[in-house]
């Protein structure tokens, strides 16, 4: 019997069925969480031994995060998981000196090399979604003022800016996320493989396993590594055994983490280090076949050998998923983004290649920006 057969045996909780969470709204209730879109709430999980055990979790025993993690990663009956291919390589990304300073490390990605002159020359990946004159209303605080820009397919896509321009909320925008929120309203269009996924009539559930989400914080589950991932995949009523066990292990792979917990599969996730466990929140989304990761901060949190594996990982996932990723940290911008987007009092200042962003911007904002010299 090898480690996922183990592990997916009853007892270990692989087997059963997932409790009364069919319906991941189940999870979701904005009640008693916070109406703030900031980082999920850092209070502890308030878990019972039993729970450490490898019980399903209570909606009471996940934090904000996780259960908001629930909501962007799960969708609801019927879809299936596509089973993704798994990612390559890539070889030690040289690093060039930028005049302003910042460390630019060219990453080789699906894309290409992204060097200056090829940049440019190449045809850029098609638009996967498309942000038309978005703006974003909490009540009647506009906090987002009529953005533009694409967001290119297999790519990486980082929102910089100083704190409160905007950029969580405009990440939050692209699953629908401040619905789960009252009194907060979208103007402008967010397209989406022809669909407008700003309409009413938006499957919310299914946007969301489309587009999952990565926090701050790690958002495990308290229960084993093995149901973290295999949680979803029940949800969406993907119960056949071999099934999972292929899928689970395909998405540790791609969270880079496979190596390091084939032998725990069984233990609890909660015993995995804060950047084992961030991996394993992606793998939990990344097992229902995502098109695109958004990530909040992700890295931010960590220490900076597991925050250099995330990122390792996120460039090799290109290949397969198309990524927006918020973070305050430049550098990180630099090194794994092939677009870059900073935004300034809730507008966008200036999208570009990244390599242009950093080295050659076009507007005098950005080039103090990504200087230092602000924010
Ligand atoms: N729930 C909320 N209600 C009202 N205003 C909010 C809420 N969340 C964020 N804001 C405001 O929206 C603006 C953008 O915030 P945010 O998107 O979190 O910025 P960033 O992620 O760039 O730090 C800020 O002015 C912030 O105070
Ligand atoms: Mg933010």
């Amino acid at each position: 019997m090898d480690k996922l057969d183990q592990a997916a045996e009853p007892g270990y909780g692989g087997g059963d069925e997932p409790q009364s969470q069919g319906n991941p709204n189940g999870l979701a209730g904005p009640a008693g969480s916070s109406p703030q879109p900031g980082p999920p709430s850092p209070q502890g999980v308030g878990l019972t031994s039993e729970a450490q055990g490898g019980q399903r979790p209570k909606p009471e025993d996940l934090t904000e995060g996780a259960k908001a993690s629930a909501v962007a990663d799960l969708g609801e009956d019927g879809a299936k998981a596509s089973a993704v291919a798994l990612g390559g390589t890539e070889g030690g990304p040289p690093k060039k000196k930028a005049p302003n300073g910042v460390s630019v490390m060219i990453v080789e990605g699906g894309n290409g090399p992204m060097t200056a002159a090829k940049a440019s020359e190449a045809a850029p990946p098609p638009t996967l979604l498309a942000i038309e004159s978005l703006s974003f209303y909490f009540g009647d605080n506009k906090v987002l003022k009529g953005v533009d820009m694409p967001v290119r397919a297999n790519s990486i896509t980082s929102l910089i800016g100083p704190s409160g321009c905007g950029k969580t909320t405009l990440l939050r925008c692209l699953n629908r996320m401040h619905d789960l929120y009252p009194n907060n309203r979208y103007e402008g269009r967010i397209v989406m493989e022809g669909r407008n996924i700003l309409d009413k009539g938006e499957d919310l559930i299914g946007l969301r396993s489309r587009l999952g989400m990565v926090f701050q914080k790690p958002t495990p589950f308290p229960m084993s590594v093995y149901d973290n991932i295999a949680y979803g995949l029940k949800l969406k009523k993907i119960t056949n055994k071999p099934l999972v066990r292929e899928l689970v292990e395909k998405a540790l792979r791609q969270a880079n983490l496979w190596e390091e917990v084939k032998d725990r599969l069984k233990e609890s996730a909660l015993g995995l280090s804060g950047g084992q466990q961030q991996r394993l929140s992606i793998a939990r989304s990344l097992a229902v076949g995502p098109a695109v990761l958004l990530f909040d901060e992700a890295t931010s949190a960590l220490d900076p050998i597991s925050s250099a594996k995330v990122e390792e990982m996120m460039v090799e996932l290109k290949k397969e998923v198309t990524m927006v990723v918020v973070t305050h940290n430049m550098q990180q911008a630099a090194r794994i983004s092939d677009y870059t987007a900073l935004m300034w009092l809730g507008s966008l200042i200036e999208y570009g290649e990244t390599i242009d962003i950093f080295t050659r911007p076009k507007q005098k904002m950005t080039e103090q920006y990504v200087a230092g010299n602000f924010g």
